[in-house]
């Protein structure tokens, strides 16, 4: 069998969970498990947080049927709302909460035969400009939707786009316009993703809506998840599957980036950006392997990426590769590769097994 497989800690999972409803006391929070789970498997991470979690929130009706089966009870919010009639049916089928994010969807929602009342959460555009009412259109739906037979609860939700930027004048211009809508009573209010979470207690309202920090990834650029205190999660590790002694001069893999500069010992990793790491990651980015970083050497190919062992001349075939995980945050390859750890953890495909650690 082919040495690469991403090992999922679930109790890290419920301790980073754990870390996000501490951070504001009283409240209940919406574990993000959208894109499954950011890559981490949708079904296991539900399983292992239904009796702890208050609720769920996923992208679509079909992400929603998978969290259905593990937490037939639990709330269960549809971010971006539904789509078309089917959808509408399929949310009070299942009982779920629903975004309604701009006129169409709320008059879509209002043709629906009321076979049950559905919570809704009339998002806001508070600045962000993505979805959502303007205020005053929101006011109007919120008085519409509140006597529809189709409706239980009225609430309020919106996103903000730079709580993970310290201080960040949007941030303050949104938490203004998402308070400013007090005057109109709504049952429940959401405002705070990952970031909001850890730092900005003016957005802890009803309910919270963690995503990234669960999977123990940092939503800022300047602060480590460890930092934060939350767990890493997934750990992706391949193996050293062939060695290579290169000759100063020659060089390394496609494109001949990577040429030695002394006589070097290359090891071939059986995980390329077919598994999800990332092709942009440069040379200079490092891999664990026997504790010790090493780095990539040459351009990433589809199945494999090469390193410089070197510096760890015990090395040997079948020696354990860590590409991300508690030894290499995900975070910092992200950041070698120009992207964000939610990228990387919801791009790592199919083909590479999850291995589940309760
Ligand atoms: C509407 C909404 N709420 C919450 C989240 C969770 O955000 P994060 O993963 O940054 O915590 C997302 C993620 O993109 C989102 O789109």
């Amino acid at each position: 069998m082919r040495p690469l497989v991403a090992t999922v800690d679930l109790a890290a999972i419920c301790h980073n969970y754990a870390l996000a409803k501490r951070c504001a006391p009283g409240r209940r929070a919406f574990a993000v498990v959208k894109a499954d789970a950011y890559g981490h498997g949708a079904a296991a991470v539900v399983a292992a947080l239904r009796d702890v979690a208050d609720g769920f929130a996923v992208c679509s009706v079909e992400e929603a049927r998978v969290v259905r089966e593990q937490a037939p009870e639990a709330r269960l919010l549809l971010l971006e709302g539904c789509f078309d009639a089917e959808d509408y049916a399929a949310a009070m089928e299942m009982g779920l909460d629903i975004s309604v994010q701009g006129a169409e969807q709320a008059r879509r929602l209002l043709d629906c035969a009321p076979t049950r009342p559905l919570n809704v959460w009339l998002k806001l555009d508070s600045g962000m400009h993505r979805l959502g009412f303007e205020p005053a259109e929101l006011q109007h739906w919120a008085e519409v939707l509140r006597a529809a037979p189709q409706v239980a609860e009225v609430n309020l939700m919106s996103h903000l786009a730079c709580a993970d930027e310290h201080m960040h004048q949007l941030t303050d211009r949104q938490l203004e316009s998402c308070l400013g809508m007090q005057e109109f009573v709504f049952d429940q209010r959401s405002f705070a993703n990952s970031a909001a979470v850890l730092t900005l207690a003016p957005a802890h309202t009803d309910w919270l809506r963690p995503g990234i920090m669960l999977y123990g990834a940092s939503p800022f650029a300047e602060r480590s998840a460890a930092e934060l205190g939350l767990r890493p999660v997934m750990t992706l590790t391949a193996e050293v599957i062939a060695l290579h002694d290169v000759p100063v001069g020659d060089s390394v893999g496609y494109g001949a980036t990577w040429v030695a500069q002394r006589p070097s010992r290359i090891g071939t990793v059986s995980c390329g950006y077919a598994d999800g790491y990332p092709r942009h990651a440069p040379s200079g980015t490092c891999v664990v392997v026997r504790g010790q970083r090493v780095p990539l050497a040459g351009r990433v190919s589809m199945d494999m990426l090469a390193v410089d062992l070197t510096d760890l001349p015990d090395a040997a075939i079948g020696d354990s590769v860590e590409l991300w995980g508690a030894q290499m945050p995900v975070d910092e390859v992200a950041q070698a590769s120009g992207t964000i750890g939610y990228e990387l953890l919801t791009k790592v495909t199919q083909r590479v097994p999850r291995k589940y650690l309760s």
